[in-house]
């Protein structure tokens, strides 16, 4: 018989409710052991679904001899705590993105998991869905010759429609929470996404950013950005723009767009095909796969089934520490870009 992971979830809000803790229970090789939340009714909610405990202190769940591997679904300010914690205890780790919401409090966990036994994944879920792996594969193939350009942009009509707490207290509006606004929350999404796709790295940025819409509990804008608007430059030398949007009142736009020397590739952009490429206007193929998980389509992200997969098999997952450290260098660059009108270069190193 197969051995079983046996997985704790830290924070039990949205995503842990929609996505990690059904995960694992349609995962044939994971046992869920139980969860922790500050707000107990939500572990035990998630505890009530699923079966397990609930544990009343984090490092409690952290520091159980029986568990192997936790997901850190908590709020962005603490997984820097909470998967650092998890990591010291030797437990694998799912850590949600942005891996941390400072470059230096990621590279924290990374000098955890180097006297690590536990494997480490953040969850840049993009990269495993069915259009962006045959999207990659088609770039890879070379039938539209090399990438010239490239536009993205992720929007929706804002987090107060989808975290636990659905009001404009939302922590996703504080500055002291969230720190990134809708650039940590969904335009980290998009700059993986290209680093994956491209197999290139974003060297500058450039940015406007503003908080144009939403407001606090108080009715004054948020101190966070709700826009973002991105110039960004590779190391092989193409150049894109970026947008990322918490006031998309329709329907969500996750959509990406690559510009070759052959033809162009429309990725989720179209509602019936979500790849469509055009040769030159002589020669159109459109790939019927899967639709992207929305905030109102929730389908299998493959995420759980990877992170079991490599603690399983002993391997990196698909996005490493370092992917997640990369990705936050260059939305860190963008948010001070934006701050200080200026091009900002992205340390690699
Ligand atoms: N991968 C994705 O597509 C995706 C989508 C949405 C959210 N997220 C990320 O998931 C994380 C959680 O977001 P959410 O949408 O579930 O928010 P949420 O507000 O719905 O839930 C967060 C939960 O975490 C709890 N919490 C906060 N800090 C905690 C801690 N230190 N210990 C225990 N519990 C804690 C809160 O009480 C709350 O119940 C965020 O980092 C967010 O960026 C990722």
């Amino acid at each position: 018989m197969k051995m079983k992971i046996r997985v704790g979830i830290v924070g039990c809000g949205s995503i842990a409710k929609f996505r990690h803790a059904p995960e694992y229970h349609e995962n044939p090789n994971v046992e869920i052991e139980g969860f922790y939340d500050h707000n107990v009714e939500r572990a035990e909610a998630l505890a009530k679904i699923y079966g397990g405990k609930v544990y009343s202190d984090y490092l409690d769940l952290i520091q159980d001899k029986t568990i192997d591997a936790i997901s850190d679904c908590s709020t962005n300010e603490t997984h820097h705590i909470v998967t650092s914690a998890a990591l010291k205890n030797n437990k694998s780790v799912l850590c949600e993105k942005p891996m941390t919401t400072t470059v230096e409090n990621a590279n924290m966990i990374l000098e955890t998991k180097k006297n690590s036994k536990g494997i480490l994944m953040i969850d840049h879920n993009q990269r495993l869905t069915s259009a962006h792996i045959r999207a990659k594969a088609i770039l890879k193939s070379g039938e539209l010759g090399k990438v010239i350009t490239f536009t993205t942009t992720f929007g929706h009509k804002g987090p107060e429609y989808w975290g636990a707490d659905k009001s404009k207290n939302t922590w996703f509006f504080n500055k002291n929470r969230s720190v990134l606004g809708v650039t940590g929350d969904l335009g980290i999404h998009k700059v993986d996404l290209l680093r994956f796709l491209l197999e290139d790295e974003i060297v500058e940025v450039s940015a406007m950013a503003g908080s144009l819409n939403k407001r606090n509990a108080n009715n004054d804008l948020i101190d966070v950005p709700d826009n973002m608007v991105c110039l960004l430059r590779t190391e092989k030398g193409n150049i894109g723009t970026a947008a990322f949007s918490w006031s998309y009142y329709g329907d969500e736009d996750n959509s990406t767009k690559i510009y070759c020397e052959k033809g162009t590739m429309m990725i989720y952009d179209n509602p019936d095909y979500q790849i469509v490429i055009n040769k030159m206007g002589k020669e159109k193929i459109c790939y019927e796969l899967e639709q992207i998980q929305s905030n109102d389509n929730q389908t299998s992200t493959g995420v759980i089934d990877e992170f079991i997969d490599a603690i399983i098999s002993n391997r990196e997952p698909v996005v490493t520490g370092e992917d997640g450290i990369m990705a936050l260098k260059i939305v860190e660059a963008a948010m001070l870009a934006a701050e200080t009108n200026q091009t900002i270069k992205i340390d690699l190193r």
